[in-house]
């Protein structure tokens, strides 16, 4: 396709978080605990057209690589994002997220009475049962949680 111009131009080097469920960037850069403070560059771009999505958020990162656990997070919220690594303006690598079959520390309990939520030191630790729709099962109090109700928290 031929644009007359790019929203947002190509990055040198970095992260590129594409095809991310449209209105979603924010709670994305809010689980990897980005706040625009670190003081690199950050592009938000909010429902671009897509052809597989219809609508979609894209962010990008200059100058910092996603490590693992953050891409786990990120499947929490986008479960269709792609994470694109950039070197020298090229993309070196492409991964889809994926979720880890346990979460431990990233989401609170949504039940107030759970161990979790007691002040005891216990982190929350969720079993992931089902991935579309999500399902993370609470290891301590058995309820299960969704994705909206995760969504809720950040
Ligand atoms: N990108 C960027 N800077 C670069 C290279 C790529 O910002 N130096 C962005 C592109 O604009 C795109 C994403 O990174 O949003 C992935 O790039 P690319 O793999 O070239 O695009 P597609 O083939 O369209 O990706 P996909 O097949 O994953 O949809
Ligand atoms: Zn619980």
């Amino acid at each position: 396709m031929v644009e007359k111009e790019l929203r947002v131009s190509k990055i040198k080097d970095g992260t590129v978080i594409d095809h991310i469920t449209a209105g979603y960037a924010l709670a994305v850069l809010r689980i990897i605990g980005l706040t625009g403070r670190e003081g690199n560059i950050i592009s938000i771009l909010m429902n671009v057209p897509s052809q597989k999505l219809g609508k979609k958020d894209i962010v990008k990162v200059e100058n910092r690589e996603l490590k693992e656990d953050e891409v786990h997070k990120i499947a929490l919220i986008a479960p269709n994002a792609t994470i694109n690594i950039i070197r020298n303006y090229e993309v070196v690598e492409k991964n889809k997220v994926k979720l880890p079959k346990i979460i431990k520390g990233v989401i609170k309990c949504a039940n107030s009475t759970c161990i979790t939520n007691s002040g005891e030191p216990v982190q929350p630790t969720f079993i992931v049962e089902s991935v579309e729709p999500l399902k993370l099962r609470c290891h301590y109090c058995r309820i299960v949680m969704t994705r909206e109700d995760i969504i809720k928290q950040f």
